[in-house]
């Protein structure tokens, strides 16, 4: 299974980590990219305090038939997000099946053995959602396999929890026992941290931003060629046509946004129920105000070469480059900020003061909340604020492509149905500006905005960008010339009954509405062409009926179709002098809902995690048990079977 190994890496990763002289390797399974920023920055830290020879390894580019040999003066890090309905992520589902698996068996027969992982030293943490059921369920299986195998982990498997919002806090208060217990384990001495660049960064003054060997925001090489082709994928977008973009609703500080995006020229497919990718560009006024603060302003279109200054760091981005062209298309700049990240970069403050400030900020658990995560600030903003006025010019570029996040993808429900029109894919977004009290910068979401200003250049709107958020929407080069955007599709197993005719109950408030949409849409199409559609029928929550009803019309024209097969339940959460939600509609038709059930209906929620999904999957446990005049414990279980069998399917964020 070579499949991901790139041309001529070893997927042996003992051999690599002999040939590089290295000591340490740090595995990430990651989806969006969190833990794979982790994994790099555990990688840095101990080649910075503890003079480990690191390495970060994505683990889809490696086998573990050999791990039998892994010596015990080297040690193995797993940084593993769960994902979903607690499955490990895409890039390690193979690690993931093979440690898990019944008969484990190693290269050299080690399979046999009662322990073969002897030697074998690891350190673990996970990345989950206390939201969700299975909760950080990929980094205790994994534990638990290797524990069985024989391995011997150092310290406790730390687990993150993006759901309490502490993911960041239970990282730093694992790691530093886990470091105390591995500076005995492997005697190991902690000395003053010192920046080690991982990557060399080289102004090239005599070349031209213009020329055709500099990317500019393309992401590889063919697309630097102008000659982009399939597969696309997470690693390759297609740069897809946007056909119709239109705001179907507009308040104060909230648009949502409908946009058809023409994926007919790529060889992408989609399935009603599957997600979208979108990639971001940074606004220029959050690229501009970067590269202010750095000092970086005046040069930024210089051409630089990047590359890494051992064979195993990755430079995220292509090169040649510039400046500008690395920050707007390939960093993170308005991502929140960490606490680490903070106390790293105190070194290099513009002067004394400023300096203090900086280490009180990063070594203060309670002052970084006050300064910082509670008033949603980027880096950028934060360096601006500090410094008075005076540049952050002693930053080594590398500390900067280390410590801020690659950009990644942001995934989207599809809106439309693939039956109805397997050629385009919809999204259906808000694009929100959140204020929030005492804070000096409003927060806007870096993607939805970025869509926004495409609809607003593609209709040559009057007044564009009424956000003053200049995003270059040309693209590189022109050649995304502002009415195409770069997408790929993500499968997903959210998916309507392979039977028209079994009942459905879709839960979806605000933008959660989206896959039903699809459903409905597809619905609709089957009985026009005279199928046998089941009822369809539909719970959805919005602020006010004059205000963000989204689709309102379309829901008529459906009915047309489906007549009484479709049903469609609003809960107006502002209109009356008390909220009304999903949930409490749900309550209300605990009749009906449950004769759906009982005939084996299917049920979907999407939408919001934290609260929302939660408390409908309560109340549909009240209302099996109050229908069916069982216990609530009883029917938690019902739902639980539900859950289980994929007769209650969740398509949720948070
Ligand atoms: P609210 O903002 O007025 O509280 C789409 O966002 C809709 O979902 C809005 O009407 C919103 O109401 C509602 N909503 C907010 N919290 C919710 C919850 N916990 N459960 C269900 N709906 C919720």
């Amino acid at each position: 299974n070579g499949s991901a190994s790139k041309a001529g890496k070893s997927r042996d990763i003992l051999e690599t980590m002999d040939k590089s002289g290295k000591n340490c390797v740090v595995f990430y399974g990651s989806q969006t990219g969190t833990a794979e920023d982790y994994a790099s920055r555990l990688a840095k830290e101990g080649s910075s305090r503890f003079g480990l020879k690191t390495m970060v390894a994505d683990l889809e580019e490696y086998d573990y038939d050999n791990l039998d040999k892994f010596p015990d003066d080297k040690v193995a890090m797993f940084v593993l997000a769960t994902y979903g309905e607690g499955e490990p992520t895409d890039n390690a589902v193979d690690f993931y099946e093979f440690i898990t698996g019944q008969d484990v068996s190693f290269s050299e027969g080690g399979g046999a053995e009662e322990k073969p992982l002897s030697t074998f030293k690891y350190v673990a943490f996970g990345l989950g959602n206390n939201t969700y059921e299975h909760y950080n369920s990929m980094v205790r299986n994994v534990n638990k396999a290797l524990e069985k195998l024989g391995g011997s982990r150092i310290g406790a498997a730390g687990e993150g929890d993006d759901g309490a919002g502490t993911m960041e806090e239970d990282f730093l208060s694992w790691k530093e026992p886990m470091w105390s217990a591995l500076t005995q384990s492997m005697e190991l001495e902690e000395r003053e941290a010192v920046y080690e660049p991982a990557f060399e960064v080289t102004e090239k003054p005599d070349m031209d931003a213009e020329d055709d060997m500099v990317y500019l925001g393309e992401p590889n090489k063919n697309h630097l060629e102008g000659a982009s082709r399939g597969p696309y994928n997470a690693h390759n977008p297609y740069i897809a046509p946007i056909v119709e973009s239109s705001e179907i609703f507009k308040v104060e500080n909230r648009n949502c946004l409908h946009m058809e995006i023409d994926i007919g020229g790529s060889n992408l497919t989609y399935t009603t129920g599957d997600h979208v990718a979108v990639w971001p560009t940074n606004a220029g006024k959050e690229v501009d105000r970067f590269l202010n603060v750095l000092g970086l302003a005046s040069k930024r279109h210089m051409v630089i070469a990047v590359k890494g200054l051992d064979p195993t760091a990755k430079v995220p981005f292509p090169s040649p480059t510039t400046y500008d062209a690395a920050v707007r298309y390939h960093m993170e700049i308005c991502a929140p900020v960490s606490r680490q990240f903070v106390s790293m970069i105190a070194q290099f403050a513009p002067n004394e003061s400023i300096k203090a400030e900086m280490t009180k900020i990063g070594s203060e658990k309670a002052y970084f909340v006050e300064k910082v995560s509670s008033q949603h600030l980027n880096i950028a903003q934060l360096l601006e604020i500090l410094g008075k006025g005076e540049k952050w010019t002693a930053i080594p570029f590398s500390l900067w492509i280390e410590g801020i996040h690659k950009i990644q993808p942001r995934y989207y429900s599809i809106s439309s149905s693939s039956f109805v029109q397997k050629d385009r894919v919809s999204v259906t977004a808000i694009v929100e500006s959140v204020e929030i009290p005492g804070a000096p910068h409003v927060v806007k979401g870096v993607t939805t905005n970025y869509l926004l200003a495409l609809k607003q250049k593609q209709h040559g709107d009057p007044h564009p960008d009424p956000h003053g958020l200049d995003y270059a929407i040309t693209g590189p080069r022109n050649k995304y010339d502002g009415i195409h955007v770069p997408v790929h599709i993500r499968h997903s197993n959210f998916k309507l009954p392979s039977d028209p005719s079994t009942p459905i109950i879709m839960v979806g408030p605000g933008t959660g509405v989206a896959p039903f949409r699809a459903f409905v849409q597809e619905r609709a199409a089957q009985a026009k062409a005279g199928e046998n559609v089941g009822k369809t029928m539909l719970f959805f929550g919005c602020r006010k009926k004059m205000e963000d009803f989204i689709y309102e019309n379309e829901w008529e024209e459906y009915k047309e179709a489906l007549g009484d097969k479709f049903e469609l339940v609003v809960a107006f959460s502002r209109d009356g002098p008390q909220k009304v939600y999903v949930q409490h509609k749900l309550k209300e038709h605990a009749e009906e809902v449950n004769n759906l059930l009982q005939q084996k209906g299917f049920f979907y929620v999407c939408g919001d995690a934290a609260n929302m999904a939660r408390e409908v999957n309560t109340v549909l446990a009240q209302i099996i048990a109050t229908q069916r005049g069982i216990p609530e414990s009883k029917g938690e279980e019902i739902v639980k079977a539900m859950r289980a069998s994929n007769q209650y399917q969740e398509d949720v964020w948070s």
